[in-house]
C-alpha cells in the first residue's frame, strides 16, 4: 500500500493536504508517510514469520534519522555501508548488535568504529579485508564477527548499474572459491565466522532471480553451518517496487499494474521461504527500496513553461541534485499534479530541472496533464535513493524533509541554508 491519494481533487498524504504543506515549507520538498513505511516493514516481517529471521533495513535507501528511529522502534536491524551510517543508526536509537556492515572498501577507522560499538557482523567482500579486520581485532583484543559476501553469479534482470550478483561485478567472492576462503579465515584467530551473505541487485521485479540465487546457495550454507558453525544467512535486499501508475490504479490494484509488474511481498516470501525453511540458521533480509520507496514523494513547483523548437519543456524547481535517479538509471517517477486534473487532456512534455546539464530531467516525452506556471506536482515513489543521493551541485541547498503521521506533519530535516553549504570552506 501507500498513503498518497486524491481526496476531493487534492493530493493528500495520510490526512495531510500536500499543497498546503508545500506552501508552508516551500519546494522542492520531500514528504514521507510513516504509515506506509510501517506497513511495508510489518508485512515483510509477517511474511517471514515461519523463519527465524531479522530484517536489517538498508540505511542507504533513506538515512533520515526519523526513518531510522521509526524502524528501530519496530525492532528492525540495519544494513550499513559506512561509519557515517553507523553513526546515524546509533543517533536514531538503533542497536549496533543488529547491524551488518557491508561494502567493498571499509577503512581501518570504520572497522574499528564498528568493532568498538559491537556490530553484529561485517559482510566481507575480499580476502584482503579479512586480513585487515583480523589485524584490527587483534589490536583491540577481541574477535570480530564476520560473514563473507558470496557472489552467486546469477542474472538479476535489472539495470546494469544496480545489478551486483554477476561474476563481473566488484561485489563479493566467487561462489566457486568461497569454501577455500572460509577455510583460510578459520585460521585467523581474531575472526568469528558468524554467517554468509549475498545480494544480487536492486529493483528486481520477479521472483525467479531470488529463488535461483537462494537455491544455488543452499548447499554452501549447509556446509558452512556444519564446518564453521555459522549462525546466519543474509539473502540481501533488492525487492522491486511499482514506479508506474501508483495513483491511477487505486489502492487495491496498485501492486498489480501490468505496465510495471513487481512481485508482492507475499509472492517474494512464497518463492524463498520454502527453500529456506529447513536451514539451521537465522535468515537476514536487507530491504531498502521496498520499505521506503513508495513511502516518499518529492514536491516541486513549475517555474516556467517553454516551447522549444521540437519539444515543450516544463521547468520545475527540483533538479537532478535533489533526485538523480532519472539521470543515473533512466529511473521512472510518475508526475502527479497536486490538484487532480478535471479532464483527461494531456500534452507531451519534458519535465526538467534548473541544473545546467542535459541530464537534468525527470520525464522525457511523457504525456502528462497540462501544467502551468506555479502549479505543483509530486514526483512519486521518491522515498528511496532520493534525498539520500542528493547533492549541492550548482550550489543548490538540499530540500527539507517532512514526516507525516496521520494529521501531523513534522519537519525531520530543515531546508539547507546557503551558509550551511559553504560552512567548512575558507578563502585562503
Ligand atoms: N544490501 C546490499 C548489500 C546492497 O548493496 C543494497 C543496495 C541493499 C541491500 C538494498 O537494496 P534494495 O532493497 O534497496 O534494492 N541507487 C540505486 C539503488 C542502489 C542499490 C545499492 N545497493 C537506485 O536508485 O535505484
Amino acid at each position: 500500500m501507500h498513503s498518497f491519494q486524491y481526496q476531493n481533487g487534492r493530493l493528500v498524504c495520510e490526512n495531510v493536504d500536500l499543497e498546503t504543506l508545500a506552501h508552508e515549507h516551500g519546494t522542492p520538498l520531500y514528504v514521507y508517510s510513516s504509515a506506509t513505511i510501517l506497513d511495508h516493514y510489518r508485512r515483510l516481517d509477517a511474511a517471514m514469520e515461519t523463519l527465524p529471521h531479522q530484517i536489517c533495513y538498508a540505511v542507504k535507501a533513506n538515512s533520515n534519522l526519523a526513518v531510522l528511529a521509526l524502524l528501530a522502534k519496530e525492532g528492525s536491524g540495519f544494513d550499513i555501508v559506512s561509519g557515517g551510517e553507523l553513526f546515524r543508526v546509533l543517533k536514531a536509537g538503533g542497536a549496533a548488535a543488529k547491524c551488518t556492515f557491508a561494502g567493498v572498501g571499509k577503512t581501518t577507522e570504520e572497522i574499528e568504529y564498528g568493532l568498538r560499538e559491537g556490530i553484529y557482523s561485517f559482510n566481507v567482500e575480499s580476502e584482503a579485508e579479512l586480513l585487515r579486520i583480523n589485524e584490527i581485532a587483534q589490536r583491540l583484543n577481541l574477535r570480530a564477527p564476520v560473514a563473507i559476501r558470496v557472489n552467486p553469479n546469477v542474472e538479476a534482470g535489472t539495470h546494469k548499474y544496480i545489478s551486483t550478483g554477476k561474476s563481473d561485478n566488484k561485489f563479493g567472492i566467487d561462489i566457486e572459491r568461497v569454501r577455500d576462503v572460509y577455510a583460510a579465515a578459520a585460521n585467523l584467530p581474531h575472526l568469528h565466522l558468524r554467517g554468509v551473505q549475498m545480494h544480487i541487485g536492486s529493483q528486481i521485479t520477479k521472483s525467479g532471480p531470488f529463488a535461483a540465487a537462494v537455491t544455488k546457495m543452499l548447499p554452501l550454507v549447509a556446509d558452512l553451518q556444519r564446518e564453521h558453525g555459522i549462525e546466519f544467512f543474509s539473502i540481501g535486499g533488492g525487492l522491486g517496487i511499482v514506479y508506474h501508475d501508483s495513483i491511477g490504479a487505486g489502492q487495491e490494484a496498485w501492486w498489480k499494474q501490468e505496465e510495471s509488474p513487481a512481485i508482492t511481498i507475499e509472492e517474494y516470501a512464497q518463492s524463498v521461504v520454502p527453500l529456506l525453511k529447513n536451514l539451521p540458521v537465522k535468515i537476514l533480509f536487507e530491504p531498502g527500496r521496498l520499505i521506503v520507496g513508495n513511502a516518499g514523494v518529492l514536491l516541486t513547483a513549475v517555474q516556467f513553461v517553454k516551447q522549444g523548437a521540437s519539444k515543450k519543456f516544463v521547468i520545475v524547481d527540483a533538479g537532478m541534485n535533489d533526485l538523480i535517479r532519472p539521470a543515473l538509471y533512466q529511473g521512472y517517477h510518475e508526475v502527479v499534479p497536486l490538484r487532480q486534473p478535471e479532464d483527461a487532456i494531456t500534452e507531451r512534455i519534458d519535465l526538467v530541472g534548473p541544473v545546467c546539464e542535459s541530464g537534468d530531467f525527470f520525464a522525457q516525452d511523457r504525456d502528462v496533464a497540462q501544467l502551468g506556471q506555479g502549479e505543483l506536482v509530486a514526483l512519486m515513489s521518491a522515498g528511496a535513493y532520493g534525498f539520500a543521493m542528493a547533492s549541492n551541485y550548482n550550489s543548490r541547498p538540499r530540500p527539507a524533509e517532512i514526516m507525516i503521521t496521520g494529521d501531523a506533519a513534522k519537519v525531520v530535516r530543515r531546508r539547507e541554508s546557503l551558509d550551511e553549504i559553504i560552512a567548512g570552506e575558507s578563502i585562503s
